[in-house]
């Protein structure tokens, strides 16, 4: 969640300033980019130098850089350059500052530059934290949109005990990851996506597959955990790792699995059914090997369940996009599956296409949605396709019913 994002660290004069350099640590770990301002009483608590080598970049205490020159630190930039800013530990003068816009240092004309959200820590000991003054300026930080992290209860620097005590540096990096999760487009929301082949076995050693590697879906599943949708992910055997931040992660091998576990996770707002499941499957299961004939074998198939037609026929509010690869009459074969399958829209990809469908690191699709209207787009990367599929998926998700 915090991977690049750049994070303004105003570090105020409290003792639970050594917090900053766990702050730090923790941001820099999950691959954000952390600049440090401090307040000069800050600097008596932990020195610059700690938090200098911990984010890797200058700490900022003053306007004047250099006296012999006149350079200067920029607050309008620096304010600027953030996607969010945390006050921690924020103190009680701090906190006044900050609401009467007294940009007397470094840390409150940043402050007062910056166009991100902001994010505020408190603290102090017990009795100045519930201070009427402490509380109102709180309040007013919090009418004006600003964030406020609040302190937990417990033994505090002066050996007395009560509320005050910074929140621990893991709940601060939650509040901020829960913070750019919620401004995702897909937040909150629940996908099914199904990719990679069916193995149909015959016997303990041979099977009826087909060549889906399931690229396609897991680009698909990559791209939905960007956009903060909680994403569970069933697949087929393929040679692919499995994505992080999954909800969860099901491998199948056969028709039959997949429509056991579908039917399990069919609670969703929205299901992407790029699976290549297998339309038959071996009528018989031999436990032992079979044999080499002496002449031709010819082995029964029977029909497996379609999945996604069970779908649309039993969906309430979940949009359902299906996928369909077309040699001949694509726009006709697929806009009939669209309708067979009571299907919200479907991907066609067509292997006339060169670089589309199956194995490749590409494709080339045609959305068509329940009004027959179909969208062309260029061949691309599959991580590509998946944008594309999901910024489709963000405009159906609006339709109600
Ligand atoms: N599908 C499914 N269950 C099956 C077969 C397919 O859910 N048993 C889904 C696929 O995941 C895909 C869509 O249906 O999203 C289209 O699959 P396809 O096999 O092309 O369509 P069919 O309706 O089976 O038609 P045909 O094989 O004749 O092209």
């Amino acid at each position: 969640m915090l991977e690049g994002k750049k994070i303004l660290l105003a570090v105020t004069g409290s003792i639970a300033a050594y917090k900053a350099a766990f702050i730090t640590r923790l941001l820099i770990k999950q691959g954000a980019f952390v600049k440090i301002i401090m307040t000069k009483a800050s600097s008596d608590f932990v020195t610059p130098l700690t938090l200098g080598t911990l984010s890797k970049e200058p700490v900022l205490i003053d306007f004047l850089k250099d006296e012999n020159t006149g350079e200067w630190n920029n607050h309008v930039d620096l304010g600027i350059w953030a996607d969010l800013m945390l006050v921690a530990p924020a103190t009680a003068n701090s906190i006044a500052k900050m609401v009467g816009g007294n940009a007397d240092n470094f840390f409150v004309a940043t402050y007062l530059s910056a166009k991100c959200p902001v994010f505020v820590a408190p603290a102090m000991d017990l009795d100045m934290y519930a201070h009427g003054s402490t509380q109102d300026n709180l309040k007013l930080l919090q009418q004006r949109g600003n964030h406020i992290i609040f302190p937990e209860s417990g033994e505090l620097a002066s050996g007395l005990v009560g509320e005050g005590r910074l929140a621990e540096p893991e709940v601060i990096v939650k509040h901020l990851e829960n913070f750019l999760k919620s401004q995702m487009s897909l937040s909150g929301k629940r996908i099914l996506i199904t990719a990679g082949p069916t193995q149909e076995p015959i016997d303990p050693v041979r099977y009826i597959g087909n060549r889906s590697s399931g690229k396609m879906g897991f680009a698909i599943a990559i791209e939905a955990i960007k956009r903060g949708a909680e994403v569970t992910l069933i697949s087929g055997p393929t040679s692919l790792d499995t994505p992080k931040g999954l909800r969860s992660f099901i491998q199948i091998n056969t028709a039959k699995e997949i429509f056991e576990v579908c039917q399990e996770n069919f609670e969703q707002d929205a299901i992407i059914m790029s699976a290549a499941v297998a339309d038959y499957t071996p009528k018989d299961f031999s436990e032992e090997k079979v044999k080499k004939k002496a002449d031709d074998w010819a082995i029964e198939l029977t029909k497996t369940q379609d999945v996604l037609k069970w779908m649309g026929e039993n969906k309430t509010s979940q949009k359902l996009i299906g996928f369909a690869l077309e040699t001949n009459n694509e726009i006709e074969n697929a806009q009939g599956k669209l309708e067979r399958k009571n299907l919200d829209a479907i991907v066609l990809n067509t292997l006339q296409d060169e670089g589309a469908g199956f194995q490749t690191s590409t494709n080339k699709i045609t959305i068509i949605g329940k009004n027959n209207k179909s969208l062309d787009f260029e061949l691309k990367s599959k991580a590509e396709v998946a944008v594309d599929i999901l910024n489709y998926l963000e405009t159906i998700l609006l339709i109600k019913g």
